[in-house]
């Protein structure tokens, strides 16, 4: 399949139906992410429409943020299905139904199998804590102190079925400073994601990015780099 068709097919539908792009929403737990999306649609900083907000979760408090904004949320429990597959076919006939445009993983933590996300390829992305490609997987502010790095940071990127690995949209750095332990730093990072997952999808809405033969693309050119999130909340 030619991710860019799809990602194309996404954005010819939002022109042909002139209607913002809608967005279907992953999220397994506090939902801050989320409730950053919501307030820059509610503020006019953002061009979409959260159609619905999905979890594997019954208790997550994104959960209650959707309900909260008037948003459909939706939940399927892992536990009742017998393999990760039957249930990433049932998650995502769910996310099909709502027909969104683009898919956001904002704090979903369960693996998603190469089926769903071939499907879903340049149309879904995940906001991540680290300055991709370092420190994929969990625990990713305690394994930075560990490693002494001098710089930390989030990255949205197109996901793939490589954990954490697709092309890195954007990113947002913030210092490690003497003295952090794993719960400053992630509040530094946290306070950095959520613009950068706004403006990032903001790109993605406007049609500015895309997803081609496997590199980002920014108004029809590759990034050589990710584009990095600016102190007032833009990319250089
Ligand atoms: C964020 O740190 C995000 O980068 C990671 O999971 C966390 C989710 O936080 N994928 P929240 O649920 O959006 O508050």
């Amino acid at each position: 399949m030619d991710p860019g068709a799809d990602a194309q097919h996404g954005l010819s539908r939002v022109a042909a139906e002139k209607h913002a792009p809608r967005i279907a929403v992953l999220a397994s737990g506090r939902g801050s992410n989320l409730q950053a999306l919501i307030d820059a649609i509610a503020a006019g900083g953002l061009a979409a429409e959260l159609v619905a907000v999905f979890s594997d979760r019954p208790q997550a408090p994104a959960l209650a943020r959707a309900r909260d904004a008037g948003i459909r949320a939706c939940v399927r429990d892992a536990g009742g299905y017998a393999s990760r597959a039957e249930f990433d076919d049932a998650l995502f006939a769910d996310v099909a139904a709502v027909q969104p445009d683009f898919v956001v993983c904002a704090g979903y933590l369960r693996l998603l199998g190469a089926h769903v996300v071939g499907h879903w390829l340049g149309r879904m992305i995940n906001i991540h804590p680290s300055l991709l490609p370092a420190f994929k997987g969990l625990r990713t502010h305690a394994r930075a102190l560990a490693e002494g790095v001098r710089d930390h940071g989030a990255s949205v990127h197109f996901v793939t079925p490589d954990l954490d690995g697709g092309p890195v949209i954007a990113q947002a750095r913030v210092p490690v400073l003497a003295g952090d332990d794993a719960g400053t730093l992630a509040a530094r990072v946290l306070e950095r994601e959520h613009p950068l997952l706004v403006a990032s999808l903001g790109l993605l809405c406007a049609g500015r990015i895309a997803l081609h033969e496997h590199r980002v693309h920014l108004d029809g050119a590759p990034l050589a780099a990710p584009l990095q999130l600016t102190a007032n909340h833009d990319f250089a």
